[in-house]
């Protein structure tokens, strides 16, 4: 087997001797003959989920050079959920074509991709799949749980929780903060299943993550073994060639799509999952979600859905555990980088803990997966998790209440004269991946506080941006085309009323056609809209595709490969 790495380190020229000599610090003598590992890292002191990954990366290393590989540390692109603004899905697209090109640039032959926090690991998916080489993702895992009072608490989830009971009057603003050391007890990513773990979770059933491995809590030892023999899978990797786009098949995205919803995994994974399949050129549409995942029950007890955090689901069995209850609705075709198929890893997966895993026939909800909802709003496609909604409000009318930003919103939510009643639909526009930019997490807005104070603890919300996957609350979210895209979403006006039907998989305007038709977006959400003048949002502006695709930029679909033909010398 000739090693890609080869094109730089082979021969007697001149560039080759350029290309060892420099390397030459520390390595073995027969280090160019090797196969060369890069352990893509996302671990930085901003992304604090991801920070402990240096910590598995070493060990990584410590695989790659038993297997016979050179281990090469390559840190990239990293984004903290909580801290980049205006929101780290605005840089999702950087970091995997950043990735992606300097994997294709240097002498690397395999990687291993090491994420955590919620963009991180889709991020490194879709590089993966773009430069199409070798690479198995290690999930830096979840923080172990930590109480408050006695009660644990759920990471994102909580806040938003106790923040609302701030606003209620039922908790004080100083015993809020004192429950910040609570919340965050250990390095790791949210313990809930937001977005890190459903993106971890959902990657093991695609096949990217050694089966058993996702969802090791971040501090656990066996979190390490995994990653030393992450580590040596690579290399092994490199010698079977088995690329993603090897093995990763529309199969493995229904697979992952069942997982998804069996877990009652965030809505952010389809935005993820629909990104890496148009990298891999995989068929893949917003209707598979709700076709294949509508109907699959939710076995994961776990908040924001249910009760339980991810130490319990490990403890419980974990993924593979769960899946063995669904195995009749997985695809026994669809492979894993182990070169087997995932179903075969689900033999001997037992349940230790039936709270936290239900049966299927006592399942957390029964139909948990993703819905799909079209109309006169969203002629794309919206989406929203029936799981996190409340039941009276599956199929609602109410009178629309219109704002035309994040900025608009906050000015008048608490304004006791705002002509708004339980029964209103808050829409907010402008938050689109175009509109804001990025799409944020902003769907799940917060109820006006005089409603709370009445004891209203969820209503009808409409956006064009996405929530977290933490999140609770009847939200049709990501609708398509957003607003600053043409969308109808940009038409509505304060006092329509809107149409929402969850069962019949609907969200209509009931305006009279005629006048539909000739309206003309409002001038204030018009001049709401993101207009960047130059650097990365000025090209993600102009490149961004719409949520029911994925949200990648148009020029990154599809695959480059690993081919690089100039020499830079
Ligand atoms: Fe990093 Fe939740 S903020 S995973
Ligand atoms: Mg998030």
């Amino acid at each position: 087997m000739t090693l890609r790495s080869a094109q730089w380190y082979q021969g007697s020229g001149r560039d080759a001797y350029i290309h060892r000599a420099w390397m030459r610090r520390g390595v073995p003598e027969d280090a160019f003959d090797r196969p060369q590992i890069a352990i893509a890292n996302t671990a930085s002191d901003l992304t604090p989920c991801n920070k402990h990954l240096t910590e598995v990366a070493a060990t990584v290393r410590n695989g790659v050079y038993e297997a016979g590989g050179i281990p090469l540390e390559l840190p990239v692109v990293s984004l903290g959920e909580t801290l980049v603004r205006p929101t780290a899905m605005l840089w999702r697209n950087m970091a995997a074509m950043a990735t992606e090109e300097m994997l294709r640039a240097n002498p690397v032959d395999g990687v291993v991709l090491l994420g955590g926090c919620d963009k991180t690991i889709p991020s490194l998916l879709m590089a993966a799949a773009s430069v199409d080489l070798p690479a198995v993702v290690v999930p830096g895992g979840p923080m172990v749980t930590g109480t408050f009072r006695g009660v644990p608490l759920g990471c994102g989830t909580d806040v938003w929780r106790l923040s609302e009971e701030v606003r209620a009057g039922t908790l004080s603003a100083d015993d809020f903060t004192r429950s910040e050391s609570a919340m965050i007890r250990s390095k790791g990513h949210c313990n809930t299943m937001g977005t890190a773990s459903t993106m971890a979770l959902v990657t093991e059933a695609l096949g990217m993550v050694v089966p058993g491995v996702a969802g090791t809590p971040a501090p656990d030892a066996r979190l390490l073994t995994a990653a030393h023999a992450s580590g040596r899978l690579a290399v092994e990797l490199v010698a079977a060639d088995r690329r993603p786009s090897t093995f990763l098949t529309r199969a493995s995205f229904l697979n992952a799509i069942v997982a998804l919803a069996a877990i009652g995994g965030s809505t952010n994974a389809v935005v993820h999952l629909l990104a890496v399949a148009g990298r891999l050129g995989v068929q893949l549409g917003l209707d598979d979600f709700d076709r294949v995942g509508a109907d699959v029950p939710v076995l994961a007890d776990l908040q924001p859905s249910g009760r339980f955090l991810m130490d319990d689901l490990h403890r419980a069995g974990g993924l593979l555990a769960l899946l063995a209850e669904l195995r009749d609705l997985l695809d026994p075709t669809a492979l894993t980088v182990t070169g087997r198929p995932l179903v075969e890893h689900l033999d001997g997966a037992t349940v230790w803990d039936r709270e936290v895993i239900r049966p299927r026939s006592e399942p957390l909800l029964a139909a948990g997966g993703i819905a799909v909802l079209r109309g006169t709003l969203a002629p794309d496609g919206a989406v929203v998790k029936p799981a996190a909604a409340s039941p009276h409000l599956l199929r609602h009318r109410g009178r629309a209440v219109v704002f035309d930003s994040i900025e608009d919103f906050h000015a008048r939510i608490d304004d006791p004269d705002l002509d708004v009643d339980a029964d209103s639909v808050l829409v907010l526009r402008g938050c689109g991946p175009m509109g804001y930019p990025g799409m944020p997490e902003v769907s799940n807005m917060p109820l006006p506080k005089k409603l709370l104070e009445q004891g209203v603890r969820d209503m009808v919300r409409v956006c064009d941006g996405r929530m977290s996957g933490t999140a609770y609350g009847t939200v049709v979210l990501h609708v398509a085309p957003e607003a600053a895209a043409g969308g109808p979403l940009a038409l509505v006006r304060t006092g329509d009323v809107i149409d929402l039907d969850i069962a019949e998989r609907r969200i209509d305007v009931d305006v009279p056609a005629d006048e539909w038709a000739a309206r003309t977006p409002d001038e204030a959400s018009v001049a709401a809209y993101a207009a960047p003048r130059r650097g990365w949002e000025r090209l993600y502006v102009d490149h961004v595709l719409q949520a029911d695709t994925g949200a990648d930029l148009d020029f990154l679909l599809g695959s480059s490969g690993s081919q690089v033909s100039r020499e830079s010398h």
